[in-house]
């Protein structure tokens, strides 16, 4: 039987919090932090054993790779070899931020990071408590941290410290510890960027969209809807993924009792129980996850989740709820 887990949720308001969290991971023990994206499952990135409790507090297959999450653009050089200049370039623009470059692995990102594949995905989070906790943990000879969200595998990612805490608190053990940021303003995850050919690929759409990273470049970027061709698993081609307990519905309409999450300018019907009424597509990626958990917490069994038309953001919405609803035909990355 798993024993129930007394682990702390410490508040940003204490100013040693980053410390603490920052010896725990040195220590070998699981922080879980805010990211700008969404909250992150933290070890430290070298430590085996601690990233193998990563894959066992998830529930994640072994063969999933994680994020190597560094404080700066100088610590790049350490994880990864052969960094195409297109990539230099996206990480100069945009980190911190919401974008992950995958790259050739140097010999330190080991197996247990990369799944035993050649590339690894590193990313430097905006979130100031994220990099506070990542600069306290490489003065203490840390080189990166790895996270995945911190959500059970297949799940919806939790976007503040409550979510974390109500998904995990009986897989973490005294000793980890979760960090409070408040919500994370993007939302969504980070955008993948695929940087090993002479062309970038979108593995996974994010916030740095399509169109802003074809404009730094100056090519046309290409947006991978399927893994057909990679050799990597991909958990949102495989089940569903970001997935509430509610059946998700991207068409039709709701009956009584059924939840809804639309923009604002779409009406409610009578007895619909509407989750959210973002005003924008931001506003949309933001609050989205929140609005699935909600939706579970209220025991609704269909939420109708009317995705918003368009490119930019919405693209990397529409890849979320396509997932969520359970249709990985068409998918991209997770
Ligand atoms: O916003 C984010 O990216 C958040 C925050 C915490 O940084 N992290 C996150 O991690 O979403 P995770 O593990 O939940 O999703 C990362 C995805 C996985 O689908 C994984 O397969 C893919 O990135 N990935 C990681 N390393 C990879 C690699 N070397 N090649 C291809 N895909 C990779
Ligand atoms: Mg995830």
């Amino acid at each position: 039987m798993r024993q129930l887990a007394i682990m702390t949720l410490i508040s940003s308001n204490s100013s040693s919090a980053f410390k603490d969290a920052a010896t725990a991971l040195t220590a070998g023990n699981l922080v879980a932090f805010p990211t700008e994206t969404v909250y992150g499952l933290g070890a430290d990135a070298c430590n085996e054993d601690a990233v193998a409790r990563i894959y066992e507090v998830k529930g994640r297959p072994k063969n999933h790779p994680l994020i190597v999450h560094i404080s700066s653009v100088n610590n790049l050089a350490k994880w990864v070899r052969e960094i195409p200049e297109y990539a230099i370039k996206l990480a100069n623009e945009f980190w911190p931020g919401p974008i992950t470059l995958i790259l050739p692995r140097a010999r330190i990102a080991k197996d247990f990071i990369t799944g035993g594949q050649n590339s690894v995905g590193i990313r430097v989070p905006a979130h100031p408590l994220a990099l506070l906790l990542l600069k306290e943990f490489e003065s203490q000879g840390g080189l990166g941290i790895a996270a995945p969200s911190a959500n059970r595998f297949g799940k919806v990612s939790p976007t503040c410290a409550d979510d974390v805490k109500n998904e995990l608190s009986s897989y973490l053990n005294q000793s980890d510890l979760i960090l409070d940021g408040g919500s994370s303003k993007v939302g969504i995850e980070s955008t993948i960027v695929e940087c090993i050919s002479s062309t970038p690929k979108i593995l996974r759409p994010g916030a740095v969209t399509a169109d802003m990273i074809s404009s730094l470049l100056g090519t046309k970027i290409k947006i991978m809807t399927t893994n057909k061709g990679t050799k990597i698993m991909a958990p949102g081609l495989f089940e569903s993924h970001y997935s509430p307990s509610a059946l998700v519905k991207l068409t039709g309409t709701p009956a009584i009792g059924d939840g809804l999450i639309a923009l604002s300018e779409v009406q409610t019907p009578p007895g619909v129980i509407r989750l959210a009424a973002p005003v924008n597509n931001d506003e949309y990626a933001r609050i989205l996850y929140q609005a699935l958990r909600l939706g579970d917490q209220k025991k609704i069994s269909k939420i109708y989740a009317l995705p918003p038309t368009g490119d930019g953001i919405a693209t990397a919405i529409q890849d979320r709820l396509r997932k969520s609803s359970g249709n990985t035909t068409k998918s991209s990355f997770t």
